[in-house]
């Protein structure tokens, strides 16, 4: 608990304790807090207390955390009071109070993203790819374009990698790494086809500004299977990266790193099946997920915006946002119109060509932090 202590009628001074033996009460004040304050406190759901002994940490002798009671719901006789019935949970589990959505504000982003010249499908590495439909490398550039396009004129930096012949997956600069901090895990990728793309991310890294990018030591398929939400690091296994490498990242960055396990082909990477919308706030297709890992999502953001079928085969999920603006494949429109209603801006393009391949928006996009 961070927050301030709430108010009391006499404010005690560190200099009003004891030497630092723990177990002194306070010298001379009493903080007191009226019945009527401590019923209006706990109306508001803001903690009370009743010792001014609690406020105290250990054997410091200066003041503590203020800590507060959870009541429980009283399982053993099988009755729980209707007071107590939601008291045990966290604030955050309970619903969001209806109303106008909370106001979002946009962080300019750094992106690196890699143009499509040698783009094709001309191997199948995962169930969208199909080698014998014909594929309109033009097409997929000028999609490219507008999302380069739409990304400048958010105000976000995009730096480009020079694309390799022979890499048709290239475009996908997600998969590249994971740079967090300044500082780089470069992507080990499953697939022989896509081997050679890890050094040529790793060469772009080296030269701008990420002095000493490591290469993962197992498969590790950079942002397509790591998302950062705030300080957490959500890690996808199942298909790709290796579970091993969740460990990795986790020493590396020093981040921790929560593990999600994907169970369906076609939502092969973690970007295929979740989205980041900021800090504190995703969005995720279930059935994508184990039974487990839905079960830690849903306790870990119990706001989630929740992606339909619909959206979830549109790709919808494979999105970019910073805060405000959200960019996400056109065809995903429930999800469109949940971000319009929690005060998100969704950007709707159209990256069908990519699709072809499996990718869209934020395949393409490879994010670099902090953004200079
Ligand atoms: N064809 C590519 C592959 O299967 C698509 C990669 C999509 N990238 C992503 N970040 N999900 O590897």
């Amino acid at each position: 608990m961070t927050g301030p202590f709430p108010p009391s009628r006499t404010r005690p001074s560190s200099a009003a304790f004891g030497p630092r033996t723990g177990v002194r009460e306070p010298v001379g004040l009493k903080i007191r807090q009226l019945p009527s304050e401590r019923a209006a406190l706990q109306r508001l759901g803001k903690p009370c207390f009743t010792s001014p002994g609690s406020r105290r940490a250990a054997g410091s002798g200066r003041l503590g955390p203020l800590r507060t009671a959870r009541p429980r719901p009283l399982r053993r006789c099988g009755y729980t009071p209707p007071h107590l019935a939601d008291g045990h949970r966290h604030p955050a589990a309970r619903p969001r109070p209806q109303g106008r959505p909370p106001m979002r504000t946009a962080t300019p982003r750094h992106y690196l993203m890699c143009r499509p010249t040698h783009f094709d499908v001309v191997y199948s590495i995962n169930p969208w790819m199909d080698p014998g439909k014909p594929v309109d490398t033009e097409l997929a550039v000028a999609q490219w374009e507008q999302l380069r396009a739409v990304y400048l004129g958010l105000g976000h930096r995009v730096d480009l990698i020079e694309p390799v012949e022979g890499l048709p997956d290239m475009v996908f600069a997600a998969n590249g790494g994971t740079v967090i901090d300044g500082r780089a895990l470069v992507a080990r990728f499953r697939d022989a086809e896509r081997i050679a793309e890890g050094p040529a991310y790793r060469d772009w890294l080296h030269h701008n500004g990420f002095a000493d990018p490591v290469t993962a030591s197992v498969v590790n398929e950079g942002e397509g299977d790591y998302l950062l939400v705030g300080d957490l690091l959500l890690a996808g296994t199942g298909f790709r990266s290796d579970p091993r490498s969740h460990a990795e990242a986790q020493e590396y960055f020093g981040r921790p790193v929560i593990s999600l396990t994907l169970v369906d082909p076609n939502y092969y990477h973690l970007d295929t099946a979740l989205s980041v919308l900021d800090d504190e706030t995703i969005a995720y297709y279930p059935p994508a997920f184990s039974p487990g890992s839905q079960a830690v999502l849903r306790r870990l953001f119990p706001d989630a915006l929740i992606a339909t079928d619909a959206d979830a085969r549109a790709f919808g999920l494979n999105a970019t946002s910073d805060g405000l603006n959200v960019v996400l494949p056109e065809g995903a429109v429930d999800l469109a119109e949940q971000l319009r209603s929690r005060g998100y801006l969704p950007v709707g393009l159209d990256l069908s060509e990519l699709l072809k391949a499996g990718g869209s928006i934020k395949c393409c996009t490879l994010e670099l932090r902090p953004a200079v």
